[in-house]
């Protein structure tokens, strides 16, 4: 089963590309842009990573993304993770940023735009990977906020895909969004929306209904209303699941307990992912790896959701139709 998820071609929709910054990296860009950690050494910021729910990691996340200042910063951090993503036979991927928790440091949006997207044409040019970009928006911000990073974002247009919604989900609700998802769709970007990580089911209908998502990020709370399982199974509306994650978020107490086989039964259509792969212990196939021992998947589960992400990305149906495995 390890060798057929690691040797099996894959996309991936939700990775959080501050989130892949690893210590090594994190320790090397402080020194270049002369920054003061909080940790003495990389074993030191390791063990720091323990988390009690979602706002104690995104404390630690933001503190990290503080090392990423220049240009080339944003291209030494997306270009490790494509390398990462080579390794893991990872063909396609869809990479979120945050490009609020550096505007708010006084990084200038063209620097975080050009610096990412230079590597992800690295990346194709050079790996054979190609890839999509999505704009999060900070929902523990304002909409105010919201709106110049959009007003940012219709300037680069060409090399962003669609826009999404991350960071404290609780008392942040989709609604708060709409008017900025609204103009953000108008201007052509597509939409996704984290909902039903920690929180409820009805951020998942909100996400739906008035952010018109294409897809929800986690979702995995969508258990607690059945209307909901059956909606997202007619409808074929894809979750973006990330096992290692949820179970270091304290959103399932071990991963025995992980819903996804449930709603996989149901006909969802469920998606692996990584999220934070520096920060939760595992990249895309360990994700993969340690959710199907704990749930005893079959090579059909692996199988159906590698297809899942290439059916549920954004590339265009004649470049699904050349990922499809058997
Ligand atoms: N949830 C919300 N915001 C995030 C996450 C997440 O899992 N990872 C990075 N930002
Ligand atoms: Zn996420």
């Amino acid at each position: 089963m390890k060798t057929l998820i690691k040797q099996l071609p894959k996309a991936e929709l939700h990775i959080h590309i501050e989130g892949s910054l690893e210590p090594e990296l994190m320790f090397k860009l402080a020194q270049r842009n002369h920054i003061k950690l909080p940790f003495n050494s990389v074993e030191e910021a390791k063990q720091a990573y323990q988390f009690n729910d979602l706002q104690s990691f995104l404390n630690i996340y933001y503190q990290g993304a503080n090392v990423l200042c220049c240009e080339e910063d944003f291209y030494d951090l997306t270009w490790h993770y494509l390398q990462k993503a080579k390794e893991q036979n990872i063909c396609h991927t869809e990479i979120f940023f945050d490009p609020q928790t550096h505007t708010n440091r006084k990084v200038p949006f063209t620097v975080i735009i050009t610096g990412i997207s230079e590597a992800l044409k690295a990346g194709k040019e050079r790996l054979g990977i190609s890839s999509h970009l999505i704009l999060c928006f900070l929902r523990d911000l304002s909409v105010e906020s919201a709106f110049e990073t959009l007003n940012n974002a219709i300037k680069h247009s060409d090399k962003i895909k669609a826009i999404g919604l991350d960071s404290a989900e609780k008392n942040n609700p989709p609604s708060k969004f709409k008017p900025v998802f609204d103009q953000a769709r108008a201007e052509g970007f597509l939409t996704v929306a984290h909902a039903g990580e920690e929180g409820e089911a009805d951020y998942i209908w909100q996400a739906i209904n008035l952010l018109k998502v294409s897809r929800i990020d986690h979702g995995v709370r969508c258990i607690d209303d059945p209307q909901l399982v059956n909606y997202l199974a007619e409808k074929q509306i894809p979750l973006t699941v990330c096992p290692l994650s949820n179970v270091k978020l304290k959103v399932f107490n071990s991963l025995e307990e992980h819903n996804l086989k449930l709603l996989l039964e149901q006909g969802l259509c469920i998606t692996i992912n990584s999220d934070d792969p520096a920060y939760f212990g595992g990249y895309l196939n360990e994700n993969f790896m340690a959710i199907a021992e704990a749930l005893n998947l079959t090579e059909n589960d692996i199988k159906k959701m590698i297809n899942n992400s290439f059916k549920a990305s954004f590339l265009d149906s004649a470049e699904k139709e050349k990922l499809y495995i058997q």
